[in-house]
């Protein structure tokens, strides 16, 4: 179960101030959990869990089985953004740090691409698809992201020539809208089995429909149980009070914004956890940070980062906060042992466990950052595994949702992103552009 504990605030928080915005958030659960917020167009999320038909989680493991039975070895999933992060955060949370190198799993080898323009990376990324039997995932809810666009077409191209286009076309599966957008329409031509994302459901509230759930089913890894535990998030995340989460998580990130505290660094004690940070980073930026407004989010991995940012939460501008990410419980073990030698010194860790010591970096890093002025919340979960991946994703979206309410603005729009992509068509000669490229061809001159 999801723990919010927020003893490391006390310090930086009068309680009577903190319930203050416990009223508030309470107040933000009511406006979207009656749709009569802004952006309640887009609320397809909240209800998700609940409503996800068993029919899809097969349709899912459909694709699993026919592709298993093709010996694919290679998944590439295409996106970016929304369409992207919440898979990857997924499987590298549950995957095995070093599968690849072991040949662990009887699963394809999922790998992402349309996530970037690097020329560099898409070619090294060709270089492994023609090594291997592969099938493609395209995902992209408006269908014209340029990105994803582009990296499909490449895909595309190499497995009509490699297979033909009957083979092909039982080699990729689309994730889209319903009927709008070119990819849409590009499945249709083609005959890809399609998989649809949900008119009210935006992009970074997608993980858990097809978007997310298809590749993390496809890397080998159990949807059912995700969506079991973002179910029960969904019913605490329903409670209007104290107990529920997300109404804490929000009071006080709220609570700390407007003390000053400009940034929030979500700290994570496990390298897996890292794409995580990314898909949380997203989540709350792009939803909060608009209208000159939002909490900053950044993430780094503890301990490897106390040993290069560390000084700078320790000591530089005291404008942030801290989450930590803890998991409760490792599912492997690791014991230090006694060293007759102790040249190394470290024989008062004998028959230690590794996840201890973990344990106790966390708590001593909690106790210097507070004392060194940073606030810290601290968000556990039981074990990393589906059914608490899919809580902390629920979680974090219904926190998410409630912030942006009680900070004033929109959580489920974008409008911000919209201002790179023209001036790229601009520069790029799409038509429709010209007179934009001119205005910026003259500020490049100047
Ligand atoms: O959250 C969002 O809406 C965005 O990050 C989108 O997911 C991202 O831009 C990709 O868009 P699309 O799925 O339309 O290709």
């Amino acid at each position: 179960m999801i723990k919010v504990d927020l003893e490391g605030c006390r310090p930086f928080a009068a309680n009577m101030e903190y319930q203050e915005y416990v009223s508030g958030a309470k107040r933000a659960l009511m406006t979207l959990d009656s749709g009569t917020g802004a952006g309640n167009d887009f609320l397809g999320w909240n209800e998700l869990p609940s409503e996800t038909p068993k029919e899809l989680l097969d349709a899912c493991l459909e694709v699993v089985d026919s592709w298993l039975e093709k010996e694919i070895e290679l998944i590439v999933v295409a996106g970016i953004g929304g369409s992207y992060l919440g898979a990857r955060a997924a499987i590298e949370a549950l995957s095995h740090s070093f599968s690849r190198e072991m040949n662990l799993t009887a699963s394809p080898h999922v790998v992402f691409a349309g996530h970037t323009l690097s020329e560099e990376y898409m070619a090294e990324l060709m270089d492994l698809v023609y090594m291997k039997n592969t099938a493609v995932v395209v995902i992209s809810k408006s269908g014209t992201t340029t990105e994803t666009a582009v990296a499909f077409r490449l895909l595309r191209s190499h497995l009509e020539r490699q297979y033909g286009p009957e083979e092909a076309a039982s080699r990729i599966v689309a994730i889209t809208d319903a009927s709008r957008g070119a990819l849409k329409s590009l499945a249709d031509r083609n005959g890809y089995r399609t998989f649809v994302i949900p008119d009210n459901v935006g992009g970074r509230f997608s993980v858990l429909t097809p978007v997310g759930l298809l590749p993390i089913a496809l890397a080998g890894f159990d949807i059912h149980a995700m969506i079991d535990g973002a179910r029960q998030m969904q019913r605490i995340c329903d409670v209007p009070d104290e107990t529920n989460p997300a109404v804490k998580y929000a009071a006080m990130r709220n609570l700390l914004y407007n003390s000053g505290k400009k940034i929030e660094i979500l700290a994570s004690f496990n390298p897996k956890m890292s794409f995580i940070g990314e898909w949380w980073k997203q989540l709350f930026g792009e939803s909060e940070g608009k209208e000159g407004k939002g909490l900053f989010p950044a993430s780094v991995t503890f301990t490897t980062d106390l040993h290069s940012m560390g000084q700078y939460i320790q000591q530089g501008e005291r404008h942030l906060f801290e989450t930590f990410l803890k998991v409760e419980n490792s599912r492997r073990e690791e014991t230090i042992e006694h060293d007759e030698e102790n040249s190394d010194g470290l024989n008062f860790l004998e028959n230690t466990n590794l996840e201890h010591c973990n344990d106790m970096a966390q708590l001593g890093t909690r106790l210097a950052h507070i004392d060194g002025g940073v606030p810290n919340i601290t968000i556990s979960i039981d074990q990393l595994d589906e059914y608490n991946l899919g809580q902390l994703f629920y979680f974090f979206e219904k926190a998410c949702g409630l912030s942006a309410y009680m900070l004033g603005v929109n959580p489920f729009d974008q409008p911000g992103v919209e201002s790179y992509k023209k001036n790229m068509f601009a520069l790029l000669g799409k038509p429709g552009y010209e007179e934009l490229a001119e205005e910026l061809r003259r500020r490049i001159d100047e």
